[in-house]
């Protein structure tokens, strides 16, 4: 695995294309994917290993691009801690019983992790068997601040503000949360690599919602404990988070291989502004994809072209593929990478 692209521009190695993957490449965009969705539930998809491994692979058959990510979701570790989880449809996460005080944060279990998320390892093993060494299969977890606000709130929210309320008032009862979430995650990620996992990336996806100071206490902490206490070998680790045009400089000091970048950001300005080693992912706009075929073509190479000077790029969107996107544009979209050449 180590001569694909994928992990070669991981590792900050000269390519002659960027790889390109896709945030939510594997979702309701496809039809292949609704069909599979009007038989069984969100989460009886992740939680069956065959079919958590079948919709991984859409987008290896469908797309081929040059990494898979494993079809699961971020919140399955909280579940795993004892939140009530359930997704409803069009209206997302929900935890029944959200965590707010020192009580429900005692009560929160510190799981036997490959008891009760081993099929995850075991789909992992089927997809890896499946991928046949084409390409590398990437894992993931959420980033403990991302995991603890849905634990928090119950659902999605738009400000976090009961999240905030804990860690402004009670920091020292939020740390506690976060630091149970870290271990779960760091175990979570160990038995992915152990099951197969080539590649890694933490979703801290609201992290931008906090204040400088704010995201170093709370979020940076924890991803920090996470990407030092993994078994990794030759495993590169990328952090996302939405913010990290930003957030760059404090990422940079957890020692991930790769920062993926939301859209704010001058991607090669930010990756001049970081310590050489350390790649690039991101960062189009997905709204792109709404757009007619002509302004995707002129803004993916503009991408590119702006990432000839630097080792260290791997395609993808600022944020996830939205579910009314038009598959033909994203197709479009992962050919016209494919078929870039730089310059150099
Ligand atoms: O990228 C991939 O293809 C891998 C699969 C993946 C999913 N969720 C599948 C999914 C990944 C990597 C995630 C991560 C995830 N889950 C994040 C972080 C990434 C991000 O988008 O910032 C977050 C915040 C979640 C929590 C979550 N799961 C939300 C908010 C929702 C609802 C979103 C919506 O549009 O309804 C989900 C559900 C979810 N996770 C779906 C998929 C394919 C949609 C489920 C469906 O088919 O109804």
């Amino acid at each position: 695995m180590q001569n694909s692209l994928f992990i070669k521009a991981a590792f900050s190695q000269p390519t002659h294309r960027p790889p390109v993957w896709l945030m939510r490449q594997a979702g309701r965009y496809m039809k292949e994917y609704l069909a599979i969705k009007e038989k069984h539930s969100f989460l009886e998809m992740c939680r069956t290993p065959e079919i958590a491994a079948d919709v991984t692979m859409l987008p290896v058959d469908l797309l081929g691009i040059d990494a898979a990510i494993m079809f699961s979701d971020i919140l399955v570790t909280a579940e795993a801690m004892g939140g009530k989880l359930r997704f409803e449809n069009g209206a997302g996460p929900r935890f029944d019983n959200p965590v707010r005080d020192k009580a429900g944060i005692d009560a929160l279990l510190n799981p036997d992790v490959p008891e009760k998320l081993g099929y995850v390892a075991d789909m992992i093993r089927i997809v890896k068997q499946r991928l046949n060494g084409r390409i590398p299969l990437i894992g993931f977890a959420g980033a403990p601040f991302t995991v603890m606000s849905y634990l928090v709130e119950g659902k999605s929210s738009r400000d976090f503000k009961i999240t905030k309320q804990l860690l402004h008032n009670e920091p020292a009862l939020a740390h506690e949360l976060l630091s149970k979430i870290a271990r779960v995650t760091t175990d979570y990620l160990n038995m992915q690599i152990e099951a197969g996992a080539d590649a890694l990336q933490l979703f801290d996806s609201w992290a931008e919602s906090l204040s400088w100071d704010d995201y170093r206490e709370f979020a940076h902490t924890y991803v920090s404990e996470i990407i030092s206490g993994l078994n990794r070998k030759d495993i590169p680790i990328i952090s996302f988070c939405k913010g990290s045009s930003v957030f760059a400089p404090l990422m940079a000091q957890a020692k991930p291989d790769v920062i993926s970048v939301d859209w704010n950001a001058d991607l090669a300005a930010l990756k001049r502004s970081l310590p050489k080693g350390i790649a690039v992912q991101g960062n189009l706009d997905p709204h792109i994809l709404y757009a007619e075929k002509r302004v995707i073509k002129e803004r993916i190479y503009r991408l590119c072209d702006s990432m000839s000077e630097e080792d260290g790029f791997i395609f993808n969107l600022g944020h996830g593929i939205m579910p009314d996107m038009p598959f033909e544009h994203i197709k479009y979209a992962v050919d016209l990478v494919k078929e870039y050449k730089w310059q150099k």
